[in-house]
């Protein structure tokens, strides 16, 4: 299993594709028109704070401490980051598309409009890196922007302190757990590799994960592991038994692995091949009873698409990345870990100012400028996904994993490959094709119709993983088969 990446005939049509849009425009160009026009709208009606209004009127400070001094002062007697408010509060245009989801009243088609797929792309490779929708997109582009006005005072002077802690709160929201454990990192990828650095380990230690895990949640353990002196164990997961596992199944094949001095156990909460939804809380609690110190998760593929618990499923770390199922910018992750292992990992950033934050899940998270725009845009995305509803975006789910599986079965090249139970599975599934190289499917399916897929090498077994979202329909599933069994 590589990182998440197609092959490369696919991979050149691609970068070709990319390179011909793209050829010759300005970057301010590439905002379709209206789209161009929506952000001017959306800066019209956004309350930016001007000179004189807000904590705009107040002097910067010069770099004597008295004036600082005095500058913070002034800054709190004008309302602090409070005075700020209105310039993050909901644009316009996003607070508009919010009211008209709510209550899971959207359909597949109408959605489609709401997001920047082009129009002859069949988009159905999320589990790779999700798609924003044109409003958190706008928002974005709205912080980019407004960053640009001061930058100084978005970035250091504390504008952005009191929104970045709702950015929390609302991640924390998703993910089922309180704001003060979740870290703002980058993505799924840096989470794990904070801990891997940071987590004391010795020789007596076992770091222990299944083939299923990604090298994104298994490489920062085995770079760690020749100098530490702990051991690294993967054992073997095979793929092409995924459609009979039961939870039962699942948990043993974990728990029969754990030896006495397996330390961490890491695990994928939906893995990445075949879209296995593993049943957290009872694998924790066995785990523990099997003597593992340590449960971490890697929530890439969960968190934004089936309902996440950290809390209540006991694990002890959770890493994950928005820009998949979230639907945030990318390069945002989030980072939860239990107080009892925070206080166990170093911090792998270290930067001045950094005392003030100790014993919080913060002290993981500075490390010098950061692109806070985009992070102030990840809660707009939470926004957006909320107002989809978890239920309605279930819902969906399920009705395009039903419909895929029953075309799927009916067809003599194809066999489907993921757990047949929705509660052992995901939107990300498994299509075994027959006679050729899944690799060579894949790239023919994109440069013939624009068909985004992921294809795997299951030891011999070839399969197209098709991971849809709230914009994908039923129709365009019918397609995809059509078009997969015309190729075969
Ligand atoms: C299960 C899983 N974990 C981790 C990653 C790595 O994600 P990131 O690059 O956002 O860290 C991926 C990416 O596809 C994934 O599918």
């Amino acid at each position: 299993m590589g990182p998440e990446r197609l092959r490369s005939p696919a991979r050149t049509a691609l970068a070709g594709r990319e390179e011909s849009e793209w050829r010759g425009l300005d970057p301010a160009s590439k905002l379709e028109p209206s789209a161009a026009d929506r952000v001017a709208r959306l800066r019209k009606c956004s309350t930016l704070p001007r000179r004189g209004q807000g904590i705009a009127h107040v002097k910067h400070p010069t770099s004597s401490p008295t004036d600082r001094r005095a500058f913070l002062r002034a800054l709190a007697g004008a309302g602090g980051a409070a005075a700020l408010a209105p310039a993050l509060g909901r644009y316009e245009a996003l607070a508009h598309e919010i009211a008209s989801l709510q209550g899971g009243a959207w359909s597949a088609p109408a959605l489609r409009e709401r997001y920047l797929l082009a129009a002859d792309v069949s988009y159905l490779n999320h589990a790779s890196i999700g798609t924003v929708p044109k409003a958190v997109h706008e928002a974005h582009v709205a912080y980019l922007r407004l960053c640009e006005s001061n930058p100084w005072l978005y970035m250091w002077g504390g504008a952005w302190e009191e929104p970045r802690e709702r950015v929390r709160a609302a991640v924390a929201g998703v993910l089922g757990t309180s704001p003060d454990r979740v870290t703002l990192t980058h993505n799924t990828t840096e989470g794990f590799s904070m801990v891997a650095a940071g987590l004391d380990l010795g020789p007596r230690d076992e770091v222990l994960f299944s083939s299923f895990n990604h090298p994104g949640a298994s490489v920062c353990w085995e770079h760690h592991a020749a100098r530490r002196g702990y051991r690294v164990r993967r054992f073997a997961l095979a793929a092409t038994d995924a459609p009979g596992w039961s939870a039962d199944d699942l948990v043993r094949l974990h728990v029969e692995q754990i030896r006495p001095e397996t330390r961490v156990l890491v695990v994928p909460h939906v893995d990445n091949i075949v879209g296995v939804r593993l049943p957290l809380e009872r694998l924790v609690r066995a785990a523990r009873d099997a003597g593992v110190a340590w449960v971490l998760v890697d929530g890439a593929q969960s968190a934004g698409m089936i309902p996440v618990d950290v809390d209540l499923s006991g694990v002890d770390g959770f890493s994950t990345s928005p820009h998949k199922w979230l639907q945030a910018p990318k390069g945002l992750g989030a980072l939860v870990l239990t107080p009892d292992l925070r206080a166990r990992v170093h911090p792998t950033w270290v930067t001045w100012g950094q005392e003030r934050w100790a014993g919080t899940a913060r002290a993981l998270e500075d490390y010098g400028t950061r692109n806070l725009p985009e992070l102030m845009a990840l809660e707009d995305a939470i926004a957006f996904q909320r107002a989809l509803g978890v239920d309605a975006k279930e819902r969906h789910y399920r009705a395009l994993r039903d419909h895929l599986r029953a075309r799927v079965e009916a067809s003599p090249a194809l066999a489907w490959g993921s757990p047949t139970s929705w509660d052992l599975g995901a939107s990300l599934c498994s299509i075994r094709v027959r006679g050729r190289p899944a690799a060579d499917v894949s790239a023919e399916l994109y440069e013939r119709f624009g068909t985004v897929v992921r294809p795997f090498d299951l030891g011999g077994v070839q399969a197209l993983r098709v991971s849809p979202n709230v914009m994908n329909d039923r129709a365009e599933i019918d397609r995809f088969v059509e078009h997969v069994e015309a190729l075969l």
